[in-house]
């Protein structure tokens, strides 16, 4: 019984869900760019995700930088990937960019929107360069995307 018990989490995939800046006032923050589903509805869905391909999530939003790069790096010895959504920091943080790289495990970059059909600041994503796979404008669906892709990567799916 208890050896069933070990061998099932030491058989989990452990993943880090980021999400950034402002992202906690998904559902109120401008509706018409990023739908009204909110964070804890994202979140129900990729436990459901997780839940059925045997995966272990832990979840953090924060409006801060150092927050992030504090959890990705807690994250490198017991964790096997990380799905994000950065946020603004996408476009500013070679020090969020530097933190994916420094940790190397594997990480998929999510957007709610197309950021590519939106204003010409939001064109470049620092970290995109350091992740497996970037999944944009799909609205709450970039998540569950991005997760699926993420697992199927891991489990070697080609
Ligand atoms: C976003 C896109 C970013 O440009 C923006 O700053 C966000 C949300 C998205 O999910 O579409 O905060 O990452």
């Amino acid at each position: 019984m208890m050896a069933a018990f070990y061998n099932r989490i030491r058989m989990s995939t452990h993943i880090l869900v980021l999400h950034g800046p402002n992202l906690n006032l998904l559902g109120l923050r401008e509706p018409e760019v990023y739908g009204r589903t909110t964070l804890a509805d994202i979140d129900h869905a990729l436990a459901e995700i997780a839940a059925a391909r045997g995966a272990v999530l832990t979840t953090l939003q924060s409006n801060h930088e150092g927050a992030l790069i504090d959890a990705l790096h807690a994250a490198r010895t017991t964790t096997r990937g990380v799905l994000i959504n950065p946020g603004g920091l996408t476009h500013t943080s070679v020090a969020l960019r530097d933190a994916i790289a420094g940790i190397a495990l594997p990480c998929v970059e999510v957007h709610l929107s197309n950021v590519h059909k939106r204003e010409e600041f939001r064109h470049h994503s620092f970290i995109s360069a350091v992740a497996v796979g970037t999944v944009v404008g799909f609205g709450w669906r970039s998540y569950t995307l991005g997760l699926t892709a993420l697992l199927d990567h891991l489990e070697g799916a080609k």
